[in-house]
């Protein structure tokens, strides 16, 4: 058996060959005649003239493989009580006649759909649909406010919305129509129709005209056969949060896509066509499109769609009740969900409650995996636990411990090692490499592989200069870490701010550009702290204008109100502390680093270049005040 070495020095010695190998494991409808094509470096494109179709590979492929009743999707929903399994063939129909719904509507190749909906199947079957037309979907974070949903919309120009009359929170129903009413609203684009799918818990008023009832519209749809969709044509764009308000649209490119995860799933995850693998995210989020969606389904396993949360559903207990109930055998989840398992059974006695042997392995990603969680994990399930790193922008590992071709010593603190396809470099402040287990800017050399982003939704320019300006040559990832003399990668820090609460990307930016819409505040800064469950939670600071008479508390919970209507409740802002100056240099540039390395009491040099020293001595009290830095 080939070891990672092996595999990671074919793919150096011969990346055009190993990718070509890799796409043999799609159905193509036209085989592609190369992999790379590198004629516009800096931008790259992949199986640019194969064509395949993606819903055909993930559904019908099986089907017409003889596999129709094989188990495609788990749903199971502790905070509805309702389960269902639907099985290829099952999946099959569904899926073809909604994307019959939506091209008797007019939807055709190339048009976008936004998909609104929370953790049901009908959720898989919306972004399948698109794929099956060719329509590129954008899913949206069902916990984003109707504005963060209006700036996609205006940015994506879709023709429809698929979406649902609500989601469920534990405690509480989340009505999305109004949301998705007050998007349209706001926003300048319009699409021409919306299907919701009502669910019982709160059904919807359906717009005359515009709103189409799901399940109608479903059943007298025509069955769509599945579109020719080229290699380098968009299969959906996902929009993650950067440095400034406006959202990125990262844009996936059909046929790397594929090829890149079904490589994953052999190899990265090892499972096998028919096990059951169950990441435990959300549509919303890139894991949930490579690793709910597209991932299993293109290896013909069985993909679980789970409407709950780690914990309160109803217990700690409830993830290793899914592993014996549907004989999970990887499941896939971010460190905090863990930490929060671990809060609430501290010495594990939930699992022994259940039989859990059906799990060989347990992935993590989305943030930093901390060791204690790692190691608890290690000792109360007896099996790997496999931290792995990447980005929305990647779509999968860049960093991981390919499990499938060998299990590589695990080193906490580390993701392990980079998957072929990507050259891992750590670059000094003068953009030159770094030696072994020095600190610097992760980089990687491009070519990308296949799967990973192309470009940015209509802002080619803002592609290049987030990602590729700052080190020519190289993708800029935007975390900082370093190497060690194992070739062990370290993920310490991004270099932006982008701050990551419980597994959820969040710009700082984007809730500051909140905070300064109140007529109050004068300036503010967002940092991220140190948060023991959520990783980081967002703190801001308010500096308010002179003589504005109103007390300082009230302005802080109206500023609290306002991130959560105006972002959304992901955003879990609920610290606003009102300073009389923000510290920063001469020339004027807030120092953030500073104030966050003082929220968590950290050690931290104040720059040359301040410009008031005496400020950091008032962010610090404020701080300890408001129970940070050491505080009450
Ligand atoms: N729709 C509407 N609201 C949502 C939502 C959704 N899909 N998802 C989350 N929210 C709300 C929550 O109800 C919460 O609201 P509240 O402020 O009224 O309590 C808020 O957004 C913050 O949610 P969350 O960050 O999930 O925190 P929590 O306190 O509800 O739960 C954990 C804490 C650790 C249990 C939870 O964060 C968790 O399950 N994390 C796993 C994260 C994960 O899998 N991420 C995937 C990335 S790979
Ligand atoms: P997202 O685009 O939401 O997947 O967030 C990507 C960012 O999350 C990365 O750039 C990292 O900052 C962080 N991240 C994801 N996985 C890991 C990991 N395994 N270890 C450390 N940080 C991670």
């Amino acid at each position: 058996m080939p070891t990672y070495a092996d595999v990671y020095e074919s793919w150096r010695r011969d990346p055009e060959g190993f990718w070509l190998k890799a796409a043999e494991a799609i159905d193509w409808f036209e085989k592609p005649t190369k992999a790379l094509d590198a004629s516009k470096k800096p931008f790259y494109r992949w199986f640019a003239d194969g064509v395949a179709n993606t819903c055909w590979n993930a559904v019908d492929r099986h089907v017409a493989a003889g596999h129709g009743d094989r188990l495609a999707v788990i749903y199971d929903s502790p905070v509805t009580g309702r389960q269902a399994r639907i099985t290829y063939a099952e999946l099959q129909e569904r899926v073809a006649r909604l994307a019959g719904a939506l091209e008797a509507r007019g939807v055709t190749k190339g048009d976008r759909v936004i998909v609104y909906m929370p953790m049901i199947p009908e959720a898989l079957e919306a972004m399948l649909a698109c794929a099956r037309i060719g329509a590129v979907h954008s899913t949206v974070f069902g916990g984003f406010a109707a504005h963060e949903l209006a700036v996609r919309i205006d940015d994506a120009k879709p023709k429809a919305v698929l979406s649902a009359s609500c989601g469920i929170e534990p405690g509480r129903v989340v009505a999305y129509k109004p949301l998705l009413d007050g998007a349209i609203a706001e926003a300048t684009h319009k699409p021409d129709f919306c299907l919701v799918k009502q669910r019982p818990e709160k059904e919807a008023e359906l717009v005359e005209g515009r709103d189409v009832d799901w399940d109608a519209a479903v059943a007298d749809a025509p069955f769509a056969e599945c579109a020719a969709v080229g290699g380098d044509d968009p299969i959906y764009v996902l929009y993650t949060s950067g440095t400034t308000g406006a959202p990125k649209g990262v844009v996936r490119s059909s046929g790397g896509h594929m090829v890149a995860l079904r490589w994953t799933m052999e190899n990265l995850y090892g499972v096998k066509p028919g096990e059951v693998f169950w990441a435990a995210s959300d549509v919303g989020w890139v894991v949930g499109h490579s690793y709910i969606v597209y991932g299993p389904l293109l290896a013909g396993c069985t993909t679980v769609v789970f409407e709950g949360k780690p914990v309160g559903t109803p217990d700690a207990g409830v993830y290793w009740r899914m592993v014996q109930e549907h004989r999970i055998a990887a499941l896939f989840t971010a460190p905090t969900a863990l930490r929060a398992i671990k809060r609430d059974d501290p010495e594990g006695a939930l699992i022994r409650d259940y039989d859990v042997s059906s799990l060989r392995t347990l992935f993590l990603a989305g943030e930093r995996a901390d060791p204690d969680s790692i190691q608890w994990a290690q000792r109360a399930l007896g099996v790997p636990v496999i931290d792995h790193w990447w980005q929305t922008e990647t779509g999968w590992a860049i960093a991981g411990n390919p499990v499938g071709i060998e299990l590589l010593p695990v080193k906490l603190g580390s993701p392990t090692k980079p998957m072929p396809g990507y050259d891992v470099v750590i670059l000094d402040e003068a953009g030159q490499p770094a030696p072994p287990d020095t600190l610097g800017a992760i980089a990687i050399r491009l070519p990308l592989p296949p799967g990973t982003l192309p470009t940015l939704w209509n802002a080619e320019e803002r592609f290049r200069k987030s990602y590729l300006a700052t080190y020519p040559g190289f993708y800029e990832t935007g975390d900082a870490g370093m190497i060690d003399g194992d070739g062990y990668l370290y993920i310490m820090a991004r270099t932006d701010d982008v701050i990551n609460v419980a597994g959820h990307r969040l710009s700082t930016g984007a809730m500051e550009e909140v905070l300064a819409s109140h007529p109050d505040v004068a300036e503010c800064a967002v940092i991220g702290a140190a948060d023991p469950l959520k990783g980081q939670a967002p703190v801001g600071f308010l500096c308010l204008n002179k003589g504005c008479g109103r007390a300082p508390e009230e302005i802080a919970a109206e500023c609290v109100k306002l991130v959560r209507e105006r972002i959304g409740p992901v955003a879990a802002f609920k610290t606003a502390i009102v300073v009389e100056r923000l510290p920063k240099t001469r020339s004027g540039k807030i120092l953030r680093g500073a104030m966050a390395k003082m929220a968590d009491g950290a050690a931290f040099k104040a720059p040359a270049t301040i410009d008031d020293p005496a400020v950091l001595g008032e962010i610090e009290a404020a701080l300890k005040q408001a129970g940070f830095a050491g505080g009450a």
